[in-house]
């Protein structure tokens, strides 16, 4: 909303400008005044809109026309002042005022104009006979009120008129001349229903009624408003409540009502505390909360995060199949205003046999997308009406910032939920049959993935020591020259080479001298294609007395050419590795290591994780 309003005067000579203003003031009629009154400053605290209100007089006698129109360029809303016993004063409202305004005005941000007509104490007949063809021709004209400065009538109510009119402008909400409201706001208030529609079933019950109006003005609807206003839309229309809920139908109804009614606050209420702005825009602030991250840390969904996309996922899993069916994926992302996730996302996470993204693959998407672009998530948890139906300031409550990695290494310890793990090694040596395996996919089913679908990541989940721990494949290009910082930096790095092409592994033993002889990271060497013949490696050394020399595991054999889903021993391995990358090799071998390592574990096994295991358990 805005932070201040400025109201400009307008009008004939003598019609009451600079009374009207005095009497506003002193509240009282001065019955002499100068020309022009100076401009003045209503504090926020007085006004009814708690906001600071600036009020300009304008004089012909004392003004030039090129301060007019400094003037008129400033105003938010201008009063077009007229004396409702002099003729003349209207005529020159659409003769003169209205023109000159719209000229010097935006044809796109039009100012809201209200007539006023003054000096009611004159006349015994209203003017408003004359007048309302007059805002009925003008879309600008927001309302027309007749007042007197002398008797101080209705002096508060037209400053009052000027405030709302800028605070809630009924231009984006609603068309005077087709008598509806404009599809722009329509869509607004049908995403804002169907977020408030909980169990998705198309009707607002009073459970959700309640929470809406809570949420939207802080207090509950009493039984009796419920009811009365249901009957209202009964009363107007026959399929505006169903099952003793609102549809969006009455929903939309209602809103209609209360603009024509002149109540467009109301609506605006709800609107802004959706995010919308005075566009019907989703504003920045409210799709990207201030977050900011330390570069060593990482970024993850807390719990209460990951039990609101378990509720949305709910909310649109219609058949219950634990799975969400294009069309039910549609559903889902109605409240977006673009589909985020594209087919490359069904070759990230788990699907099940139909190819559709499974209750697990939905969650790890968002994982996904939380590490990696929290903003973007920032944004899609926006879409979603994540802080409203949380009731919390923004969106930003769901992200969990880990702990820098450096005291993560330093305390031998990690809290963190997500691993990543960076996937090098020469063209064609089966890294993405490698990320697929992964999702549980043989080397058959990952023959039918397009070209134009491919992903360089595979998202999904690993149970170390019985907790559950995502972890991470990023696919690296194979390009040695172009290894970036970001293509190295991980928790994790699984160099790949193909058995059976005894160029391959070179690649790995010269990644791994240029990057990762000295790096803490640790480093697991992939044999991949193990169902094919091996071939001597044309390197000084084999593989195995590579991995001797530099203390690292021996090379871990690996083949996606399964008749069932491939084993996943690999990356829980991996993961452990992630999570404790201060055991040496000595150590990992040992038994002792996995004592020690399920004790720290345990400690330290994340409440919130626990507790979302057992609700998955539930389902
Ligand atoms: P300019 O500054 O010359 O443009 O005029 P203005 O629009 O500021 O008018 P101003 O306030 O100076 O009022 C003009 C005359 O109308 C004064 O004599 C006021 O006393 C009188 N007047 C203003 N408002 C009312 C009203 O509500 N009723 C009556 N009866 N007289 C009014
Ligand atoms: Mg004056």
């Amino acid at each position: 909303m805005r932070k201040d309003v400025r109201i400009l005067l307008v009008g004939e000579p003598k019609v009451g400008k600079t009374s009207l203003i005095m009497s506003l003031v002193s509240e009282e009629f001065p019955d002499e005044v100068p020309l022009r009154a100076e401009e003045i400053t209503i504090p926020a605290d007085v006004t009814p809109e708690r906001v600071p209100t600036h009020i300009v007089d304008y004089s012909e006698a004392e003004q030039s026309d090129e301060q007019l129109y400094q003037e008129i360029s400033k105003a938010n809303v201008i009063c077009i002042v007229y004396s409702v016993n002099n003729k003349k004063s209207i005529e020159k409202v659409t003769s003169h005022w209205i023109p000159l305004i719209s000229e010097r005005t935006d044809k796109d941000s039009r100012v809201p104009l209200i007539l006023v007509g003054n000096k009611s104490d004159l006349v015994e007949h209203s003017s408003m006979e004359t007048i309302l063809p007059i805002m009925n021709q003008y879309s600008e004209i927001e309302t027309c009120v007749e007042c007197s400065a002398k008797n101080l009538k209705n002096i508060s109510e037209l400053f009052y008129y000027a405030q709302k009119a800028v605070l809630h402008p009924t231009g984006p909400l609603y068309s005077p001349e087709e008598k509806e409201m404009k599809p722009s706001c329509i869509k607004a208030l049908t995403r804002i229903f169907t977020i408030s529609d909980l169990d998705n079933d198309g009707i607002l019950n009073d459970n959700e009624l309640n929470f809406f109006q809570r949420t939207c003005f802080n207090i509950p609807l009493a039984p009796q408003a419920l009811e009365d206003v249901k009957n209202v839309v009964r009363k107007n229309m026959s399929d505006g409540v169903k099952d003793s809920g609102l549809t969006l139908k009455g929903f939309l109804f209602l809103h209609t009502l209360f603009i024509q009614r002149g109540r467009h606050e109301t609506t605006w209420t709800v609107l802004r505390r959706f995010g919308y702005d005075d566009d019907l825009e989703l504003t920045q602030e409210y799709l990207f909360p201030l977050f900011k991250i330390h570069p060593d840390c990482t970024t993850e969904l807390n719990h209460n995060a990951y039990l609101f996309l378990q509720s949305v996922f709910d909310k649109y899993d219609k058949d219950r199949d634990c799975a969400l069916s294009p069309d039910e994926l549609k559903d889902l992302f109605k409240v977006f205003p673009y589909m985020p996730w594209g087919p490359d996302v069904n070759n990230t996470v788990c699907t099940n046999e139909q190819g559709w993204i499974t209750y697990q693959g939905y969650l790890s998407q968002w994982t996904l997308t939380t590490y990696l672009d929290v903003q973007r998530c920032l944004e899609y948890l926006g879409y979603l009406g994540y802080s409203i139906i949380q009731e919390q300031e923004s969106q930003a409550v769901a992200i969990t910032v880990t702990r820098n990695k450096r005291i993560d290494l330093q305390k031998k310890q990690t809290q963190r939920g997500v691993f990543r793990c960076n996937v090098l090694g020469a063209r064609d040596s089966g890294k993405s049959g490698f990320l697929q395996a992964f999702l549980g996919r043989n080397l058959a089913r990952q023959k039918r993935i397009r070209e134009d679908r491919k992903s360089y990541y595979a998202i999904s989940t690993t149970y170390v020591y019985g907790q559950e721990k995502y972890l991470l494949l990023h696919e690296v290009l194979p390009d040695f020259e172009f290894l970036s910082e970001a293509d190295l930096a991980c928790d994790v790095v699984c160099l790949v080479y193909d058995i059976s092409n005894p160029r391959s592994f070179e690649y790995c033993a010269k990644v791994y001298k240029k990057h990762f002889l000295d790096s803490k990271t640790p480093c697991v060497i992939i044999a991949a294609k193990s169902d094919l013949h091996e071939a001597r490696q044309y390197y000084s050394l084999s593989p195995l007395d590579f991995c001797r020399k530099h203390k690292l595991h021996p090379p871990q054999l690996f083949t996606c050419n399964t008749d069932e889903a491939p084993s996943k021993d690999i990356y829980t391995k991996l993961t452990t590795m992630a999570m404790y990358p201060h055991m040496t090799q000595a150590d990992l071998k040992s038994s002792t290591f996995w004592l020690r390592a399920s004790v720290g574990a345990t400690v330290f096994a994340v409440l919130g994780f626990a507790m979302y295991k057992a609700l998955l358990k539930q389902r």
